[in-house]
């Protein structure tokens, strides 16, 4: 019930009861054996940090079989690209620079930097996703980051100039140590640059789908700030991302290094005048969460009144909240489509609804899709027209519940 970075006591924001893991995609034997977890959030009005109560152990969340490969999405693989040219061009005329990503995944960041042949070293826990990169001839060690780890790469390797992590700060419980570890690695005008999803865009949104078990924090630029200044970082740079439905990049350096970018002071005002840092404002988060669920459960049924059939397009972990806090089935939802070869054939973690392979989806004749990937909607629209030309319907449900 203590905040995990100022140790004062948190105020609960969210119940969304139990939960399974968000990427434990199971085979019809394991379904008596299914792991659940009260899946509640809390606030803490000291750091500001929104965070889960309880979180599984990471080792049953990132393991051998982890199922979330980042180079599943083609518009993500262009934003790494992108990203990544913006930092090999930073470091240009830098001799013998030295990146280091968190949470390196399947190599869809690191790529590009080994391809310029740049000194580079992955951390990623998971094996079988580590093993991709490894593939790629991209070097990467199957560790999970803390302050230990830290002291080694460091005697290693030295320090970095660039400590990178996307989609991965906000996993990590123990997130002061991996903080601590982080100051370590860094050279004294190091830059730690990272991005996940925001919690103004959540609030905003009410896009509670991006809460599930490996989603222990929402950051903002409060707690993002007040997390580092205890290990003599701050802020110099915020930049919102459209990816993941609203993410935000912080560029972070060593305490009086740098000059703060005026985008730091804006989106602190900003937080303050919206009410991100403020409890009330996750009270009427909560409420417009339980309006969220009565309405997308009101437009399922409907549907199902009619007795029209539905699929789900794209077995996310974000879908995983979804379902089980809707109580949504395979007697609403028949099948859900995934092009992840290790999801194919599984069923949805909670719900039980099966997966299938993504290139049946095109033989199917489902009136009604799901959109659990909304944050590929544009990617998915622009090579699904068949599907709406042939007089398919979609279910959306953010930024609000409509069908399309
Ligand atoms: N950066 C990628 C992957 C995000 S998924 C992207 O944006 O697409 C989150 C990743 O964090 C997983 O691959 C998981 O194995 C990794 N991870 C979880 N805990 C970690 C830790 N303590 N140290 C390093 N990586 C971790
Ligand atoms: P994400 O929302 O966490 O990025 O998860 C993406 C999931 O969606 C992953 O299981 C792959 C799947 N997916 C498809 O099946 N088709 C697609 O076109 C895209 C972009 C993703």
């Amino acid at each position: 019930m203590n905040c995990r970075i100022s140790g004062k006591k948190l105020s609960i924001v969210n119940d969304f009861g139990k939960q399974p893991l968000g990427n434990g995609f199971l085979n019809k034997e394991d379904f008596d054996n299914e792991f659940f977890f009260n899946m509640k959030t809390g606030f803490c009005n000291e750091s500001k940090m929104f965070q889960l109560i309880e979180q599984p152990n990471p080792k049953k969340m990132f393991h051998e079989n982890y199922a979330f490969f980042s180079s599943s999405s083609e518009n993500m693989k262009e934003h790494f690209r992108n990203w990544s040219n913006q930092i090999i061009k930073s470091i240009e005329k830098k001799n013998d620079p030295f990146i280091i990503e968190l949470g390196c995944n399947d190599g869809i960041f690191l790529e590009n930097i080994r391809d310029n042949n740049i000194r580079h070293l992955g951390i990623e826990p998971s094996a079988n996703v580590a093993q991709v990169a490894k593939n790629k001839d991209i070097n990467v060690i199957t560790e999970f980051f803390n302050a230990n780890v830290a002291n080694k790469i460091k005697d290693q390797n030295g320090k970095a100039d660039y400590f990178i992590s996307a989609n991965v700060m906000c996993h990590i419980p123990h997130i002061l140590d991996v903080a601590k570890g982080i100051e370590l690695l860094l050279n004294e005008n190091g830059i730690l640059v990272f991005e996940d999803p925001y919690l103004g865009s959540v609030i905003n949104k009410t896009s509670y789908d991006q809460i599930y078990d490996e989603h222990v924090y929402l950051f903002s630029a409060h707690s993002v700030n007040y997390l580092f200044n205890k290990v003599n970082m701050e802020l110099i740079k915020l930049e919102p991302q459209s990816t993941h439905g609203g993410s935000m990049r912080y560029t972070l350096g060593k305490i009086g290094k740098y000059q703060k970018d005026l985008s730091v002071e804006y989106y602190l005002n900003l937080e303050k005048k919206d009410g991100v840092e403020n409890y009330e404002k996750m009270l009427d988060f909560n409420n417009n969460v339980l309006k969220h669920k009565n309405e997308f459960n009101k437009i399922l049924n409907k549907i199902k009144k009619e007795n029209l059939n539905i699929c789900g397009y794209a077995a996310t972990s974000k879908s995983t909240t979804m379902l089980n806090y809707c109580q949504i089935n395979s007697k609403i939802i028949d099948y859900i489509f995934d092009t992840t070869d290790i999801k194919i054939g599984k069923f949805s973690p909670g719900t039980h609804i099966p997966i299938k392979d993504m290139k049946k989806f095109k033989e199917s004749d489902y009136k009604y899709s799901v959109l659990f990937a909304w944050n590929h909607q544009k990617e998915i629209m622009e090579k699904e027209t068949n599907y709406m030309n042939n007089g398919g319907r979609w279910i959306i449900f953010q930024p609000e519940i409509k069908i399309i």
